[in-house]
């Protein structure tokens, strides 16, 4: 669905991407990672066709997107990190709007657009449908970005930073709607997040983009797994609780029961988190080791 292979970007004299490399399988729900700034935005709109790279190999389903016609368009959703403003429209009648342009790209296998009711029950926005865009709250408002970007039935989604400024019920009702888009529709989305939770939640692989590269790139399982640290280990004995950092919880654990047995009580081992790994892989990078860190993190990708 997606290849991309040395993939430059130039703003004036600073190169932002420095040789992208990444690829995404049909039905995959990527995670695009990365501190501010780092380029995950120019990124996406390379691929979707709203920006021209400086170099490198980009295929979007099979085309280059600088080159993509309009029945390539067709089969892509976008959700755009900040948002266009359609304020005066309602939300039912714009969504039945831009369905209308898809209806041509309509498939066997694919029928275009949605039903617009059904995509607004969809996005949980069946309270809105008579109302104007402008009197929607910020998390109505990123729902409608989220039925804009749908609304064609996309083979392929983009979503940069679809959940910013979401309280956590519209989190959680959003990663329900990305697994049914994935699982149902068979969709393949690539979004971006600040939210590790969230990328550990929702995808499949995750990319972290810093210094122009990816420097990591698995399941966020292996990359905890291969960039943890420690476990941490806590329990209860005499009356006192304690607290070790161990980089082999369960050894630790076996011999914390042979000297004390009976005596451990409250026993909590938490392992090392997509956080933790993320934080260690972007301060080794930091600290001038991410090529370490992204070639240990590599042997292991899946
Ligand atoms: N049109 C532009 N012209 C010049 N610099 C840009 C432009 N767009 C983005 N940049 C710069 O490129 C870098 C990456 O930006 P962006 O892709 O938005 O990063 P991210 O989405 O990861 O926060 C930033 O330093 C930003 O200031
Ligand atoms: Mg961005």
């Amino acid at each position: 669905m997606i290849e991309v292979r040395g993939l430059r970007m130039r703003y004036g004299s600073v190169d932002v991407l420095k040789g992208v490399d990444f690829e995404a399988r049909r039905g995959e729900v990527l995670a695009l990672l990365g501190p501010n700034g780092a380029g995950k935005t120019t990124t996406i709109e390379i691929l979707e066709g709203f920006r021209m790279r400086s170099a490198g190999e980009v295929r979007v389903l099979g085309v280059d997107p600088a080159q993509g016609d309009e029945r390539w368009r067709a089969r892509l959703g976008v959700v755009l990190q900040s948002w266009r403003d359609h304020g005066k429209w309602k939300v039912r009648e714009l969504l039945d709007n831009l369905g209308r342009y898809y209806a041509p790209y309509s498939t066997p296998d694919r029928k275009r657009p949605w039903a617009v009711d059904d995509l607004i029950e969809t996005v949980g926005l069946g309270g809105q449908a008579g109302k104007k865009i402008s009197s929607l709250s910020g998390g109505q408002r990123r729902r409608m970005d989220v039925a804009i970007g749908i609304v064609g039935r996309p083979e392929l989604l983009f979503l940069d930073e679809p959940t910013a400024g979401f309280d956590p019920q519209a989190r959680r009702e959003f990663h329900d709607l990305v697994h049914r888009l994935s699982d149902l529709e068979d969709t393949t989305i690539l979004l971006t997040t600040h939210d590790l939770d969230e990328a550990e939640k929702l995808a499949d692989r995750i990319l972290i983009l810093a210094g122009g590269a990816i420097i990591a790139d698995g399941s966020a399982d292996a990359l905890s797994y291969r960039m943890s640290t420690n476990s941490e280990v806590k329990w209860r004995r005499d009356g006192q609780r304690f607290v070790h950092s161990a980089p082999e919880a369960t050894r630790f654990v076996r011999e914390l029961f042979e000297q004390y047995g009976e005596g451990v009580s409250d026993l909590e081992v938490r392992r090392a988190s997509l956080e933790d790994a993320y934080m260690a892989l972007v301060q080794q990078f930091e600290s001038g080791q991410g090529g370490t860190a992204a070639r240990e993190f590599k042997e292991v990708k899946r």
